[in-house]
C-alpha cells in the first residue's frame, strides 16, 4: 500500500495506536446516540399507532405530513392524495426519506458517522482500518453532494411542522386551546428550523458566490444571521434529535392514554 498510514516516509508502527488516554469513548457516544434514535425512529415510524391526539390535534413529526387514508380522522392536514397504505408503509412516507436524506448528508453527521461508525479515521493519531480512501470522489459517498437539494426539502417539512405546530392550538370543544404539548411541539419546530438554516448549504445559499456583501445588503444579512447559527449546527443536530423523540413521545402518551397533557387555557 502507498497511501494513508503506511505511505512511504511514515514510521513503521505496528500498533494501531500510541493513545493511552480513552479516545474510544467520544465515537464510542456517537455511535450509541446515533443508534438510539434510528432504533427509535424506525420503531415509532412503522408501528403506525397513537400519532395523533384528536382533542388537541397533536401529531406526532413522524407521522407528518398525513396524507392517506390509512392517517386518523382528522390528521390529514393537507388531505388525503393516496389511498389504504399497505401496513409496512409509514404513514409519513412523504417527508421521512428526505429528511433522512437531509440527515444523513448532513456535514456534521457525516463527519459524526465517518469517524465513529465508519472509523475513517475513529481519533486523532488512530490509524483507520481501511486500506484505502477514495473520499467522496466516488460512488456511493459522491452522491452526499446532493445535500443542498435535501436542503430544499427538509425547509419545505419544517413549513409543514410549523402549520401542524399552529393547528395544534385546539381546544376539545373547538377554538382556541393551550397545553404542555403545545409547548412540546412549538419548541420542537423552532429548534427543527434553527438546525435546518443553521445548514452549511443554507449559508452557502444565503451569502455565497457574492464579490461585494456591500452591493447585497440583504443576503450580507441573511448571511450573518444563519452564520450566527452556523457555529452551533453541531450541537443543534443532536438537540433536535432529542425534541424529536421527545415530542413523539409525548403525543404517543397522551395518544395512547397513559398520560394526560397538562391544560394551560
Ligand atoms: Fe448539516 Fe446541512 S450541513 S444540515
Amino acid at each position: 500500500m502507498t497511501a494513508g498510514i503506511s505511505a512511504p516516509g511514515r514510521a513503521r508502527i505496528p500498533e494501531r495506536t500510541l493513545r493511552t488516554d480513552r479516545w474510544w469513548m467520544q465515537p464510542l457516544l456517537t455511535t450509541l446516540g446515533l443508534a438510539t434514535f434510528v432504533g427509535y425512529a424506525t420503531i415509532r415510524a412503522f408501528s403506525g399507532v397513537s400519532y395523533w391526539v384528536n382533542d388537541y390535534h397533536y401529531l406526532s413529526p413522524f407521522f407528518s405530513p398525513c396524507v392517506s387514508t390509512s392517517c386518523a380522522p382528522g390528521s390529514t392536514h393537507f388531505g388525503a392524495w393516496f389511498g389504504e397504505l399497505p401496513g409496512w408503509i409509514p404513514m409519513g412516507f412523504l417527508a421521512l426519506p428526505f429528511l433522512l436524506g437531509f440527515r444523513l448528508t448532513c456535514y456534521y453527521y457525516r463527519k459524526a458517522y465517518y469517524r465513529s461508525i465508519w472509523q475513517s479515521p475513529t481519533a486523532c493519531a488512530v490509524a483507520e482500518p481501511h486500506g484505502k480512501y477514495s473520499g467522496e470522489t466516488k460512488f456511493p459517498l459522491i452522491l452526499q453532494n446532493v445535500h443542498r437539494y435535501f436542503f430544499y426539502v427538509a425547509a419545505l417539512v419544517s413549513v409543514v411542522n410549523t402549520i401542524d405546530a399552529i393547528l395544534a392550538f385546539h381546544a376539545p370543544s373547538g377554538g382556541f386551546g393551550f397545553g404542555l404539548g403545545n409547548v412540546i411541539l412549538l419548541g420542537n419546530v423552532i429548534l427543527l428550523w434553527a438546525y435546518t438554516l443553521s445548514c452549511h448549504s443554507c449559508r452557502h445559499i444565503a451569502g455565497g458566490r457574492l464579490k461585494h456583501f456591500s452591493a447585497h445588503p440583504v443576503r450580507y444579512r441573511a448571511w450573518t444571521f444563519v452564520s450566527k447559527l452556523n457555529v452551533r449546527h453541531q450541537q443543534l443536530a443532536w438537540t433536535t434529535l432529542g425534541t424529536l423523540v421527545l415530542t413523539d413521545l409525548y403525543v404517543m402518551l397522551v395518544a395512547s392514554g397513559a398520560i394526560s397533557d397538562l391544560r394551560f387555557v
